[in-house]
């Protein structure tokens, strides 16, 4: 364990002076490099007038001009904000919109369909959401049920749409909940937007309700500010988290429809969306929310986000076809490929091994167990992502005994 003692751009530097490319963003929350200026300064003018107001009959300007803000960028049909703390609980209370709509338009609705594979966060209903295996199996009796649909692999994405079509056949389905595009700690899985499209449809169909957890994928990760874009997807409820604040300060929110909202409003009190936080819509974060709406409208992120994919994309070519590596793939300015070696799950120590080899070369990678990826900040240079090329290369060779 390494202690930090600052941040700077694409970079931490730590306790002895060693500087080391953050090239997973710090758990994909980093979106335009550490420390941005503009949002660092509206953090510290916003601790000149404000630290933590209750959020309940009460509201506050940066709240306000962030919900605004925020949807004037999601997608369209979103017209109402939920602010919460982390990626986990923007997930739970987008669980608990579905079921609280149904319940309160009267219809029978209580299961939630997921994505194998999928991960939603380490809460209780986020845990029952995502993937079952080893680190939640301890805590089985607390989970819930769902209903899974097989992961859309490239080919057989028939078997998803029929298992989608199969679930909502029952007419109990409240709600289907996906990461778009890519499944993050699932294993930087791809799939293709057709996919999303085609969901969108069943679940029309069926009357149930498609949640997006844009928690990883929001704020260009995958080269479209929200990725359902690509698809041409309205989800009913949206959740983002981690790049909202431009991963300065932890902050969430859940959009949703007005329908939705609508469904909540009511003189009748049991109708209320009953979900209070303590911390929820904290100003200073809400600050730094809006200062990253204002790089995003005031600088080319566009620009930087293309120019990373293009880097990404010519240099992943290298790997193609050769026979360390399997499954080189792309969305965007996440870049992923499976080194190739028999015992690939998780726990399997080919991640720590490559954890540590890739510390000594200077960048923070951490393989998703044979899974190398980079989700760098979008300051990143080139001349930095070729440092992380090489290091694969080199790396890859080395645990496979090949150098
Ligand atoms: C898709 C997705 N949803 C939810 C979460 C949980 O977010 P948090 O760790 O902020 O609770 C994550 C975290 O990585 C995530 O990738």
């Amino acid at each position: 364990m390494k202690r930090i003692v600052s941040t700077e751009g694409a970079y931490l530097f730590d306790e002895d002076g060693n500087r080391v490319l953050d090239a997973i963003s710090s758990w994909w929350v980093i979106t335009h490099g550490h420390r941005h200026p503009v949002i660092m300064r509206a953090i510290r003018e916003a601790t000149e007038t404000y630290d933590q107001v209750i959020f309940a009959e009460y509201s506050h300007e940066p709240a306000e001009c962030l919900a605004e803000g925020l949807l004037a960028v999601a997608p369209t049909g979103l017209k109402h904000v939920f602010f919460s703390d982390s990626g986990s609980t923007s997930v739970e209370v987008a669980l608990k919109m579905a079921l609280g709509y149904f319940h309160n338009i009267g219809e029978t609705r209580d299961r939630i369909v997921v994505m194998e594979h999928g991960y939603h966060g380490d809460t209780i209903g986020t845990m029952s959401a995502g993937e079952r295996g080893v680190f939640n199996a301890a805590y089985a009796p607390l989970l819930f049920g769902v209903d899974r649909v097989p992961f859309p692999k490239q080919g057989l994405e028939k078997q998803t749409l029929d298992a989608f079509e199969t679930a909502c056949g029952t007419g109990r389905v409240a709600a289907i909940l996906l990461e778009p595009l890519v499944l993050g700690a699932g294993g930087m899985l791809t799939y293709a937007p057709d996919v999303l499209t085609a969901i969108r449809q069943i679940a029309d169909r069926a009357g149930c309700l498609v949640i997006t957890d844009e928690v990883m994928t929001g704020w260009g990760r995958t080269g479209t500010m929200f990725a359902c874009e690509q698809a041409g997807l309205l989800p009913d409820i949206l959740c983002t988290s981690k790049g909202l604040t431009g991963g300065a300060l932890p902050l969430a929110a859940t959009l949703c429809t007005s329908e939705i909202f609508d469904a909540h409003l009511s003189t009748d009190r049991r109708k209320t969306f009953f979900h209070f936080s303590s911390y929820t819509a904290n100003p200073i974060a809400c600050a730094a929310g809006v200062a990253n709406l204002e790089v995003w409208k005031n600088e080319d992120v566009a620009a930087r986000i293309k120019t990373m994919e293009l880097y990404h994309r010519t240099s992943l070519q290298r790997f193609e076809g050769d026979e360390r590596f399997s499954a080189v793939r792309q969305a965007g300015t996440i870049a992923a490929l499976d080194l190739n070696v028999t015992a690939s799950g998780y726990l399997a120590d080919v991640g720590p091994r490559m954890r540590k080899l890739f510390r000594e070369r200077g960048l923070l990678i951490r393989p998703l167990g044979n899974v190398i990826y980079m989700m760098p900040p979008y300051c990143v240079t080139p001349s930095e992502l070729a440092t992380t090329y090489d290091a694969i290369d080199e790396v890859a060779s080395i645990i496979l005994g090949r150098s």
